[in-house]
């Protein structure tokens, strides 16, 4: 990274202004939208916001470690970058791109099945952490074919998006006409309306030793359901508000879905995370790692040029580190639920007024010890 991009862009929002001036308004808006009233999208941040840190002080916090491994592989700070279609709309080089920062910064990135350019090209533009994410749009033998692709070209784990039976209304993209291009030519639609667990149980039955992520659980009851499917890891999202408007948001499922699976499956959760903080809050309530979605400040900064997403990243890396120590938690990353004050009151006060740590319950499963650690 140049002196000169470092002096332009200290902070994030230096990089958000600085990429919203770069997009056009029909991929921004489809780039920062929702769907119909929004109310999922909002909900994921302000129920973020609404929690706070109950910090520890006189703690050694001389040295904090952030990283661990997934899957196998080293991983420098519990974040991935989460499934990003038509990548390519936003970003110069599209999955390739990400693919490269994600090398460059050491975390995994989950590659979408619907964007460019593609499961093989990505695979060859960087030697990263990758998982595949499929809409499955085809029958078994299709999602096979997928499995095999995947598996030839590096990716470590597979993950089905279960909540997309029905694309939902965007109110933005149609108020703007915009139709993105995957969309305009999608096939295979009754495919992802009719899958079921069946399809889930059938892939573990076929492919055991892949590891299977489902993506897109948000309750307790469905992610039970996963552990009894066979499921490797759920991973709890609404992918950010952009089907169920009204839903709850992500961050407060999470502790229920933790206690009800914990221990028996890894579990990964999205929705608003934009700094360093709301990855040490989702780990905190019972994640193993958060997912960041590119959405600005993250995805945009690639529009700006490749060491921007570096950067984005190191932000938020040095955020969860300095959280850490502030928190009295070093040298790892490791917090449980007595840690965090749910619901915490705030003056401009979208979240509930009320101080209620008593929301979650506490309880012996609700440790979170972050990746596995690596020394
Ligand atoms: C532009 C865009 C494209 C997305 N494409 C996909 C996709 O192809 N597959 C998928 O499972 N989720 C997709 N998602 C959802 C994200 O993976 C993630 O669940 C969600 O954005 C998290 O919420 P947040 O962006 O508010 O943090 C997309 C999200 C955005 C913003």
């Amino acid at each position: 990274m140049t002196s000169e991009l470092e002096d332009k862009f200290q902070t994030l929002h230096e990089i958000v202004r600085a990429a919203r001036m770069n997009l056009a308004p029909g991929p921004w808006d489809y780039l920062v939208g929702g769907t119909e009233t929004e109310t999922t999208l909002r909900r994921n941040r302000q129920a973020l916001d609404s929690v706070g840190f109950r910090p520890r002080v006189l703690r050694d916090v001389g040295r904090v470690d952030s990283g661990g491994t997934w899957l196998g592989q080293p991983v420098r700070l519990p974040v991935m970058l989460a499934p990003i279609g038509s990548i390519e709309s936003f970003t110069p080089g599209g999955a390739a791109t990400a693919a490269k920062a994600a090398a460059r910064f050491g975390i995994p990135q989950m590659l979408s099945s619907a964007c460019n350019p593609g499961l093989e090209a990505t695979a060859q533009a960087a030697e990263n952490h990758r998982i595949f994410q499929l809409y499955v749009r085809g029958d078994d033998a299709v999602v096979d074919d997928w499995v095999r692709r995947s598996r030839d070209h590096g990716y470590r784990g597979f993950c089905m998006t279960v909540d997309s039976a029905y694309y939902s209304r965007r109110e933005r993209d149609l108020a703007r006409r915009f139709v993105k291009s995957w969309r305009a030519s999608a096939t295979g639609l009754e495919y992802q309306r009719s899958l079921s667990w069946d399809q889930v149980k059938r892939f573990k039955d076929t492919h055991p030793d892949v590891p299977l992520v489902l993506k897109g659980i948000a309750t307790a009851e469905d992610a039970r359901m996963a552990v009894e499917h066979g499921a490797d890891v759920v991973y709890v999202s609404n992918h950010g508000g952009r089907q169920l408007d009204g839903a709850e948001p992500t961050i407060r499922a999470l502790p229920r879905v933790a206690d009800r699976v914990a221990g028996r499956m890894e579990i990964l959760v999205d929705g608003g995370v934009r700094r360093g903080t709301d990855v040490v809050k989702a780990l905190a309530l019972g994640a193993r790692a958060a997912l960041v979605a590119m959405r600005p400040p993250f995805l945009p900064a690639n529009a700006l040029s490749l060491p921007m997403d570096a950067r984005v990243l190191g932000f938020t890396a040095l955020a969860a580190v300095l959280t850490g120590v502030l928190f009295g938690v070093a040298p790892a990353l490791q917090l449980s639920r007595p840690d965090l004050a749910l619901e915490v009151k705030d003056r401009t006060g979208q979240p509930s007024s009320r101080r209620r740590s008593s929301t979650i319950r506490r309880s012996s499963s609700s440790t979170s010890p972050v990746f596995s650690r690596t020394s």
